[in-house]
């Protein structure tokens, strides 16, 4: 996570972003550290990445780039107001020991905003940021499966706005967000859909971080509360309205480190031998 410190709307790039609209930098601390203090909480650590002056996206450290099994593939930004935060972020997983990987040039790709791990695959959106054909070269330097679902709904226009993963089995999911391919993928990966309403989408309800059996969420209707509780989760509701003001909301703001999707690509020689479970008979 990065201090809000340079936070603020200064160009707009998504339809929730208008210059005219001040940040209150002093409630914007507060609720990143209420963020911070929450994820600690429910026993999450914390790694910070240092803020730079004139990079006030810098805080939504989700688009930073894609991690998996220790492996870092940096972002290639869409728009050129974000493009210079690319060199911080190499520095920081540089100095952090992951091994650092770049896309092949000319390949957009805005981390894991745009890409989440669910059962073995990771889903990638594409379309407003991450290029429709950034999902084959993704695959490749993360050594797992990667599915790509376009993001129809241009307020919608990361993948994390539309999709959390759960648990092994749940995940919130806005189906209205994706094209008609990305739903049936959705549909045939994910045994127990949580299905958002258009209003649920909208307050970014997708857009949380989960933390073992917490979810920590930037807005919760009843409903939603009701069924995640049903489902044996712990709902923490943080107030992260100063960061919506740039289209931005509380998984955003984080970066997953700690994930591992195993390799499930081939590398050649003898097959793998057969596990013996779940094989068709
Ligand atoms: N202002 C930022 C942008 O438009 C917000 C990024 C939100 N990040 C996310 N992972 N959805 O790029």
């Amino acid at each position: 996570m990065c201090p809000p410190e340079h936070f603020g709307v200064l160009y707009e790039i998504n339809p929730w972003m208008h210059r005219e609209v001040a940040v209150d930098l002093g409630r914007a601390r507060d609720q990143w550290g209420g963020l911070v203090a929450t994820l600690v909480e429910a026993g999450a650590e914390v790694e910070l990445l240092e803020p730079q002056p004139g990079l006030p996206d810098l805080v939504f450290t989700a688009n930073a780039g894609t991690v998996n099994n220790g492996r870092y593939v940096a972002s290639r930004f869409r728009h050129p107001n974000r493009q210079p935060e690319v060199d911080h972020d190499v520095a920081w997983f540089t100095d952090h020991s992951f091994e650092v990987v770049e896309l092949p040039e000319g390949i957009g790709h805005e981390g894991a905003g745009d890409a989440l791990p669910f059962r073995g695959v990771f889903l990638s959106g594409y379309r407003s940021r991450s290029d429709a054909g950034a999902h084959g070269p993704l695959s490749a330097l993360l050594g797992a499966p990667v599915r790509p679902i376009e993001l129809v709904d241009e307020r919608l226009y990361h993948l994390d706005l539309t999709f959390c993963p759960l648990d092994d089995r749940r995940a919130l999911v806005a189906p209205d967000a994706w094209d008609s391919y990305g739903r049936k993928v959705v549909e045939a990966l994910v045994p127990e859909p949580l299905v958002l309403t258009d209003d649920e989408m909208l307050a970014f309800c997708a857009n949380s971080v989960v933390v073992g059996g917490t979810v920590v969420m930037p807005a919760c209707p009843p409903r939603l509360g009701r069924q995640l509780e049903a489902w044996g989760f712990d709902v923490v509701v943080i107030d992260v309205d100063e960061f919506l003001k740039a289209g931005g909301g509380c998984r955003c703001l984080t970066l997953a480190l700690d994930v591992a999707v195993p390799s499930a690509i081939p590398t050649g020689g003898a097959p793998p031998p057969s596990s013996g479970t779940g094989a068709a008979r």
